[in-house]
């Protein structure tokens, strides 16, 4: 299966923090807000990631990812030129996907809980149409919005709807078998110029071969793409990893944990950035790691 990170976009509603920079780059606590989405596609073992990002923030990306070899990814990356939807990232990313499956992430999704990693393992392993992850929240309005029938299937998806038919909105996470690249080619950009992704599913739904897969309470699911709730994400990830001592979204420890690469590189990247209290924590678990000792991520 392969990953695709979209983190496009001009950020316009975090202006003017996203004048000079890219939304995706800016902290959510203690590191950048890509680590988030990464870790997900990670934690389904997906190695294969391309990101796609403005032209002008390619550069920075590659700066701070490189070719992924460190954490044992192959991570490639395109330019998405204008925003021209979320969709498009099929179009950029065709080559990228080539005859398999695919994983697609919003750059400014976060997403925590216990459990979350065999779920993921489960529903990349799922094989037809495209799967897509609800979550319940207060402000249906501002997202892409599920309702599904008594037995949980999936009947209706819908953009940001004035009135929603129910409170479950579509997370920015979405697994595909291969036709989303010919649908996403078949698509017309709506009225506001974009290829939306909610035309994708809405084929699939069609086709009777779009479900939904509820992430319960027991998770935590957030955007981080207005000031209010990249200060949220950022104080729920310091109160985690305070309380609990470990890190969320940590990539380094992830690539350990899913072999993708041994202790000692993880140690030798904690190294590298000893003065942080992130590089130290990397040294630790390298070394609770040989022990045998390990923490739950
Ligand atoms: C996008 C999607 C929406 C989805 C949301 C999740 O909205 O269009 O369906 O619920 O991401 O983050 P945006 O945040 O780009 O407005």
């Amino acid at each position: 299966m392969k990953g695709i990170v979209l983190a496009g976009g001009t950020g316009s509603r975090l202006y003017p923090l996203t004048l000079a920079t890219s939304k995706q780059l800016l902290a959510v606590y203690d590191k950048p807000m890509l680590y988030y989405p990464l870790s997900v596609l990670m934690l389904a073992g997906i190695r294969d990631i391309l990101i796609i990002s403005n032209p002008d923030v390619v550069p920075q990306m590659r700066h701070l990812l490189g070719d992924g070899s460190r954490l044992g990814l192959n991570v490639s990356y395109a330019e998405q030129k204008e925003p021209r939807g979320i969709a498009e990232a099929f179009l950029i990313g065709a080559s990228h996907i080539g005859h398999d499956r695919s994983a697609l992430i919003l750059g400014d999704n976060l997403f925590h809980g216990a459990g979350f990693y065999s779920l993921l393992q489960r529903e990349a392993r799922s094989g037809n149409g495209c799967t897509l992850f609800g979550y319940s929240v207060s402000d249906p309005e501002r997202y892409g919005i599920a309702e599904t029938d008594a037995d949980g299937q999936l009947i209706s998806i819908s953009e940001k709807p004035l009135r929603p038919r129910s409170n479950q909105a579509i997370t920015g996470l979405y697994f595909y078998d291969n036709d989303v690249v010919s649908i996403a080619a078949e698509l017309r950009p709506s009225d506001r110029g974009e290829l939306e992704i909610t035309d994708v599913h809405q084929e699939y739904l069609r086709q009777r071969r779009a479900a939904l897969v509820p992430l319960s309470r027991g998770y935590t699911w957030m955007d981080c793409g207005t000031h209010a709730s990249l200060l949220a994400a950022s104080q729920y990830v310091q109160v985690i990893q305070e309380r609990q001592g470990v890190r969320v979204a940590c990539l380094e420890e992830i690539a350990l944990r899913m072999g993708f690469i041994d202790a000692e590189t993880c140690y030798e990247l904690g190294a590298s950035m000893r003065q942080s209290d992130y590089g130290r924590y990397l040294t630790e678990i390298a070394f609770a790691h040989d022990e045998g000792r390990w923490k739950d991520c």
